[in-house]
């Protein structure tokens, strides 16, 4: 069993890197031509990336027998959510100027950004209830079930992202075909748990 709380550290150290150096090239007058653009699209591949994941950790804990890896889910699902608000705020602030009724209509008028709205707003419970605190005061069971959300949320963003690319799908796609995979992994698992996982279900929570 390593040292969790190195472990820890060192996945939050990585998750502050892109955040570090979005800022350091902005600052810097290196974010290229637009660079509104380009913070808005690196933002929200961020979010999809810290998504993915947080999603594949218990996949991997349970496959590699490292039950551990868990403990690092978290701080991996708050760096998506705080990709997003980030993402969101670009949005908000540069393509709308805070104007409200302008993203109301452009929510219900483009799928692409109603999707993109739907993602963000099913992640906003997930990081309210994601301390120890509100899991003792929802449950394990009923904090499990609203947790599976996060699925919905990266199945939104995905598509989110498919719908907005013009010509090359191919990044959108390969995000599908990875959450795809790790929906087919949570299935076998559920009704399929031995083939599933190297250590037995009892010592994997
Ligand atoms: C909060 C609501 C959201 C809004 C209003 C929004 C809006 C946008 C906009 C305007 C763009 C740029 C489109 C373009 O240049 O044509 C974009 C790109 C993108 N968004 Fe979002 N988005 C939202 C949430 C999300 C979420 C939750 C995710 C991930 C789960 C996400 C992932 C992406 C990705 C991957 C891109 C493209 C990046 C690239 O081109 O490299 N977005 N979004």
């Amino acid at each position: 069993m390593p040292d969790i709380k190195f472990a820890k550290l060192v996945v939050l150290i990585n998750c502050a890197v892109p955040i570090t150096l979005l800022g350091w090239d902005a600052y810097n007058h290196r974010l290229g031509a637009n660079p509104l653009e380009f913070a808005t699209h690196t933002t929200g591949t961020l979010t999809l990336v810290f998504l993915t994941l947080s999603l594949a950790v218990t996949p991997l804990r349970k496959m590699l027998g490292l039950p551990w890896l868990i403990q690092l889910r978290r701080t991996l699902g708050l760096s998506a959510f705080f990709y997003g608000s980030l993402h969101l705020l670009c949005y908000v602030w540069f393509d709308k100027a805070f104007k409200l009724g302008a993203i109301g209509q452009d929510t219900l008028k483009r799928p692409f950004i109603f999707l993109g709205m739907l993602s963000f707003l099913v992640m906003v419970p997930l990081a309210i209830t994601s301390t120890n605190k509100m899991v003792r005061r929802l449950g394990g069971r009923r904090w499990n079930r609203l947790h599976k959300l996060v699925y919905l949320a990266a199945a939104a963003g995905v598509l989110h992202y498919y719908l907005l690319v013009k010509a090359d799908t191919r990044i959108p796609l390969a995000f599908g075909s990875v959450l795809v995979l790790l929906l087919i992994y949570r299935i076998l698992h559920k009704f399929f748990p031995s083939s599933t996982q190297r250590i037995p279900a009892r010592q994997v929570k």
